[in-house]
């Protein structure tokens, strides 16, 4: 028997339009992906703290903490690699629900699996941001000395390796972290979220 048949959908009394309400502003996802090294974190990271001084709800949520913690159970094969983005995109859409805006930064290399997390939301709501940066310069930054590792064959499955990465054909927002900085890549993305009335 799965474990959904005794058990129904109790609605909040306070609704996500109330929350937004109250804090002035819409809520949303924030999806970074991209390579290992491409600048997500650091992205969601500044994103994160423009946002919250402007007194705005944000929080981020990082597949290295993340892995931690709640996916800690999960390996980087590719059904691991699934469950780890659907855990992500259903907290992140607690996070949506709580009337803030959740960045997300994660590699998430699957087109489907990040397709499966989009279709969990009202449209608008799942703002993907392709931080683009070649390989050879995400290897070159190697922040972690992960790519040496992976060269070396030591860490199976690593992604644009031994393991593929499939690039968003069609995504919101596009950051080329090897052309702009980070200023400028924040102020994109606020302006934006500003056009599309999130803010
Ligand atoms: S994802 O592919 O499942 O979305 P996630 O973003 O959670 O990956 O974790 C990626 C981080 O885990 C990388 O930034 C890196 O620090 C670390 N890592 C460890 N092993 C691997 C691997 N085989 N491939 C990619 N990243 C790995």
């Amino acid at each position: 028997m799965r474990n959904d048949q005794n058990i129904t959908w109790h609605h909040s009394t306070v609704t996500k339009k109330d929350r937004q309400l109250k804090n002035q502003h819409k809520s949303c996802v924030l999806w970074f992906t991209g390579l290992s090294g491409s600048g997500k974190s650091t992205l969601a990271n500044a994103i994160d703290q423009k946002l919250f001084q402007q007194h705005i709800q944000s929080y981020v949520l990082d597949g290295d903490n993340i892995r931690h913690g709640l996916n800690k159970d999960l390996s980087f094969g590719a059904n691991d690699r699934k469950e780890n983005i659907r855990r992500i995109g259903e907290v992140a859409k607690l996070f949506v629900d709580s009337g803030q805006i959740v960045s997300t930064a994660f590699i998430s290399p699957y087109q489907e699996d990040r397709q499966q997390v989009r279709k969990m939301f009202e449209e608008g709501e799942f703002i993907e941001i392709y931080v683009a940066c070649p390989i050879n310069v995400c290897e070159q930054r190697d922040p972690k000395g992960l790519y040496k590792k992976a060269r070396k064959g030591d860490i199976p499955n690593f992604t644009g390796i031994s393991s593929p990465y499939e690039a968003p054909d069609n995504p919101d927002l596009i950051i080329e972290t090897d052309k702009t900085t980070i200023e400028k890549s924040v102020e994109e993305i606020v302006t934006y979220l500003e056009s599309k009335k999130i803010l």
